[in-house]
């Protein structure tokens, strides 16, 4: 396991900074600071190129990567449920409104046992990196101590994190097994984490705390004025749900008269630090408002298949100026890999171009320009999700910092086959996306320190 602080790395980089393009940077060099965040990029081009390597190699800090590997951005997960994890894969054949009720909640519950919260958030950051999620933006549960845990973990694992206990105190909504006490005992305990995460001696940054809301049925006007109010004050991000389902969009229109995303926006909570979760529903003047605030969308394909009634116009979402990445939304959504969701996220677009009715005539079926292909779903997944987040992370470039992966074809129980005289450098990353499985993870860094599979380097 190499630490890459205070490394010149060289080798071939891919990263996305824009929207629909791709930018390889071909036996490039990467200096990084001490603190793991690039201090200085190398194209093989530039002029300075030979010389940046002649120095770090004469100090004896030049890091190559293996011949015929490559270095990816970390993954941004931007909508998860850490409790969820131990329900991965099971429970997808109810409405959301009853998956929370019966299966959801009851487990969620559960972590009023820090023992059990242990085991398997533990399991979950360990997987997690190890599957290339570098940064993830978390829901934990109501409560205070499990979720001081979690921020732990991450620490201790080195994930990068932001990590929200979750408010929810309505109780027409939530069992009383399952909520806050009263609305002051969520905010209360909300205020708690954020001061825990801000004086945690080992944190140096790499996580922060989240104000986070479950969503607008679960939660009373008091907690969500309250919690606007927490984050006019601290400036921290909010994550929640909005308008994922029919029932859930229309049960924001009923009480309010309104979408979530006015009404959020009403409660202060429509900030250039919020994150919402799938958004399937919002109308073009949501979008629109959305847009303004500078707030970000956590599109969940996966999970959106199962809860959502539909799929999330992702392409007229960009085009309005609103900031998307992507989300596992475990265990809505039943895989833990940032891969399977790009994949998914090209799949499901493709699904409301063409339409999925074939009882319908072709030119009624879908909703023409809505696809998107690897390109973008790798943007969205990596620069993408660190934008929506304000972090720099998710490309490689001055200042950022350096979370990433190497990408080995040929690790042993490899998916991925690169075919030398037929792949170009996109054909290779388009195959990596489609393609690559966790076996071909075989380094993962956070800020440069090295956080999982350990391979060679
Ligand atoms: N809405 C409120 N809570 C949840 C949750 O845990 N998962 C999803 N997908 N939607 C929600
Ligand atoms: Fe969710």
């Amino acid at each position: 396991m190499t630490d890459l602080r205070g490394k010149t790395i060289a080798g071939t980089f891919y990263h996305a900074p824009e929207a629909g393009s791709l930018d390889i940077l071909a036996d490039a060099l990467i200096r990084l600071d001490d603190r793991g965040d690039i201090a200085a990029l190398h194209r093989s081009s530039d002029a300075g190129h030979g010389e940046a390597r002649a120095t770090a190699l004469a100090k004896g800090s030049l890091v190559e990567m293996p011949t015929g590997s490559f270095v990816l951005p970390g993954f941004v997960d931007l909508h998860i449920h850490a409790p969820q994890y131990p329900q991965l894969g099971k429970a997808l054949n109810v409405p959301l409104e009853d998956w929370l009720q019966r299966h959801t909640f009851p487990l969620e519950a559960r972590y009023a046992d820090v023992a059990f919260a242990r085991r398997h958030y533990g399991a979950l950051v360990r997987d997690l990196l190890s599957g290339g999620t570098t940064t993830a933006l978390y829901f934990a549960t109501v409560h205070e101590e499990a979720t001081r845990l979690l921020v732990d973990l991450c620490i201790e694992a080195g994930q990068r994190a932001l990590v929200g206990k979750v408010a929810m105190d309505n109780p027409d909504e939530c069992p009383p097994y399952y909520r806050d006490a009263s609305a002051a005992a969520a905010l209360s305990g909300t205020r708690a984490v954020i001061d825990y995460v801000a004086a945690h001696p080992d944190n140096h940054g790499l996580v922060h705390a989240v104000a986070t809301p479950r969503f607008i049925p679960s939660c009373t006007d008091a907690v969500l004025e309250g919690l606007g109010e927490i984050v006019a004050e601290c400036g921290c991000h909010v994550q929640t749900h909005c308008s994922e389902s029919d029932w859930e969009h229309g049960y924001a229109l009923s009480r309010y008269g309104v979408t979530d995303t006015e009404a959020l926006d009403r409660f202060g909570l429509m900030t250039r630090r919020t994150i919402l979760a799938h958004s399937n529903f919002i109308t073009p003047d949501d979008m629109d408002r959305i847009g303004a605030r500078g707030a970000g969308v956590a599109h969940c394909p996966l999970s959106n298949a199962y809860f959502a009634n539909s799929v999330f116009p992702l392409r007229a979402a960009l085009e309005k100026g609103v900031r998307v990445g992507l989300g596992t939304d475990i265990s809505g959504g039943p895989s833990a890999s940032m891969l399977e969701v790009q994949r998914m996220t090209i799949a499901a677009s493709r699904m409301l171009e063409t339409g999925v009715d074939p009882s319908l005539p072709a030119e009624r079926r879908g909703r023409p320009g809505s696809r998107v292909d690897f390109d973008l779903a790798f943007h969205l997944a990596t620069a993408g999700g660190g934008a929506a987040l304000d972090l720099p992370v998710g490309i490689f470039a001055e200042g950022y910092h350096f979370d990433a992966l190497l990408i080995d074809p040929a690790a042993q129980g490899s998916t991925l086959r690169i075919v030398e005289e037929a792949d170009d450098a996109a054909g290779v990353l388009q195959k990596t996306i489609n393609t690559a499985s966790k076996a071909n993870i075989v380094a993962v860094w956070v800020g440069g320190r090295s956080v999982a599979n350990g391979a060679t380097p």
